[in-house]
């Protein structure tokens, strides 16, 4: 393992030149009111200081426990300004050629009397050469301010930005720690600067000092944990789930034309370094019912070796009733935040098909959806999944939206054998026991479910009677067990003829 010591000078103590610009550009342009939907207060601070210096501004901050205080010392108000109605007034009376910073303000934009009074200000704003940036995090502007204000988006750090704060980090803790060096490899820093872009520069520091931390080290292993950390840190909202170690996922029978694409395309998924080849971006699995599409969405993951998410849509359409839009376009940001991720739409027809009752809800959100599709920039392979064709929108299935569309289709006699061996190995039953060959031709038209099940019931009439699990307790069940494919033979026929022509097999 070659070590690398991280050592290098401090670039971060100043916010970056562009932001920096961007905001100034924005001040310059006499905009009364700009929201910052951002926590990080520090930097925020450091950019009002340094856009008043350029600009010949006085610069003002607001909080609730220390009231209006100056940016420079020879500014500082000769009374005393405390309450968040006094900074208001005091903004309306008397200020001139000033940057107002309002933190911790976004409780009072619901009060009418503060937004009452913001809107006295910003009436006059242009003419005094004042502007009133309100920070924080979930800040929603009301109705009223809206059309003065500009909505400031404060850039997250890039990937040569993050580097350098895992190298300011390592040298804060080695100086607090007697000047121990970090012990590291360059893969290690590597992964962790590719893991933690799209967070903001405080949570990159936090994250990557909690890693030192630990061991004094920065190693591969602190990934899977520091995801999770990653996850929770941005994910408020619940129409996200997370699985951070799907190492294990990668277990499935048959599925092998399926996973060969995906360790082809693995690396390419990952570095994305020739240039020449588009990296994948997501496939459509279609089946029958039972046949492993869940679990082979997982195991996507697993093969690339990246945190799952999935996208709850029972979650997003009815927790977020009337922000159903915003949300996906909150979760879907969010994806690519974490990526690389594999990002897991279960039962998409489910979610975006046509629903006729919902006044044009599904096609607006499958607009979203398919739009972030064709422009998403970072590492998310999407896996969608679903059962019934005719439901799914014309529009999703067409070509270029998905690398492929895969069949599950029910597994043929090897597969059968080796769900039944995956199966006993899980519940640590020796398949030497068994007659593979007799099972296998028993189970013709199961799907892997079905027999997933049947072993489940099996084993449990067997220890019922305080006995193991043999040949004839599982025949028996398989024997009593209806499959799908014959209590339902036209329905998983139709979408087989619908599907074989049209698909790729996962098998
Ligand atoms: N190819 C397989 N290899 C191993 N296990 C399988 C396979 N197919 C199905 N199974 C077992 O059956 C269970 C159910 O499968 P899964 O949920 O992935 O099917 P599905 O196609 O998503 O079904 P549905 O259409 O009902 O959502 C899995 O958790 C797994 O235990
Ligand atoms: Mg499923």
């Amino acid at each position: 393992m070659s070590q690398t010591n991280l050592q290098g000078p401090s670039p971060h103590a100043e916010p970056g030149e562009s932001p920096l610009r961007d905001l100034e550009a924005v001040v310059r342009s006499r905009t009364p009111l700009i929201a910052m939907e951002s926590g990080e207060e520090p930097l925020i601070v450091n950019l009002a200081r340094q856009i008043c210096r350029r600009q010949q501004l006085k610069g003002y901050r607001w909080t609730i426990t220390e009231g209006l205080v100056a940016l420079s010392a020879e500014d500082q108000p000769t009374v005393s300004v405390t309450t968040s109605i006094e900074v208001l007034q005091f903004i309306h009376d008397s200020a001139t050629r000033s940057i107002f910073l309002l933190l911790d303000f976004h409780p009072h934009l619901k009060d009418p009397i503060h937004v009452r009074h913001l809107k006295d200000i910003v009436l006059t704003a242009a003419e005094r050469m004042i502007t009133v940036i309100v920070a924080g995090l979930n800040l929603k502007m009301p109705d009223e301010l809206q059309s003065f204000t500009v909505n400031f988006d404060l850039p997250l750090p890039t990937a040569e930005e993050v580097r350098g704060i895992v190298i300011d980090v390592a040298g804060e803790w080695g100086a607090r720690h007697g000047q121990r060096e970090v012990q590291t490899t360059n893969k290690a820093i590597d992964l962790l600067v590719r893991n933690l872009i799209g967070l903001s520069t405080m949570d990159v520091r936090r994250l990557v000092y909690k890693a030192i931390n630990e061991n004094g080290m920065i190693s591969e292993s602190d990934i899977p944990g520091l995801m999770k950390t990653k996850y929770e840190l941005l994910g408020r909202d619940g129409v996200l789930t997370f699985e951070g170690d799907t190492a294990s996922f990668a277990e499935v029978g048959g599925m092998r034309r399926l996973c060969k694409w995906l360790e082809v395309r693995k690396h390419y998924f990952l570095e994305n370094d020739t240039g020449l080849l588009d990296p994948p971006r997501g496939i459509l699995l279609l089946g029958v019912q039972g046949c492993g599409k869940s679990l082979m969405a997982k195991a996507a993951a697993g093969i690339f070796r990246v945190p799952l998410l999935r996208l709850d849509f029972g979650v997003l359409y009815n927790k977020y009733y009337g922000e159903t839009e915003r949300n996906l376009r909150k979760a879907l940001s969010m994806a690519e935040a974490m990526a690389p991720c594999v990002l897991w739409l279960d039962e998409i027809e489910k979610g975006l098909g046509a629903q006729s009752d919902d006044d044009g809800l599904s096609r607006r959100i499958l607009g979203t959806f398919l739009t972030w599709l064709a422009e998403r920039k970072r590492a998310v392979f999407t896996v969608a999944t679903a059962n019934d064709i005719q439901i799914l929108p014309p529009e999703l299935v067409r070509k270029g939206r998905f690398d492929e569309i895969f069949f599950a289709d029910l597994p043929q006699p090897a597969t059968r054998e080796s769900i039944f061996r995956i199966h006993f190995h899980k519940r640590s039953l020796d398949a030497g026991a068994f007659d593979l060959p007799a099972l296998v031709a028993a189970t013709e038209g199961f799907s892997g479910s079905e027999m997933e099940q049947a072993i489940v019931s099996a084993m449990y009439n067997a220890h019922a009677q305080g006995e193991k699990l043999a040949q004839q307790g599982l025949l028996a069940e398989i024997h009593a067990t209806r499959p799908l494919s014959v209590v339902m033979a036209e329905k998983v026929e139709a979408l087989r003829q619908w599907a074989i022509p049209r698909t790729v097999p996962c098998d």
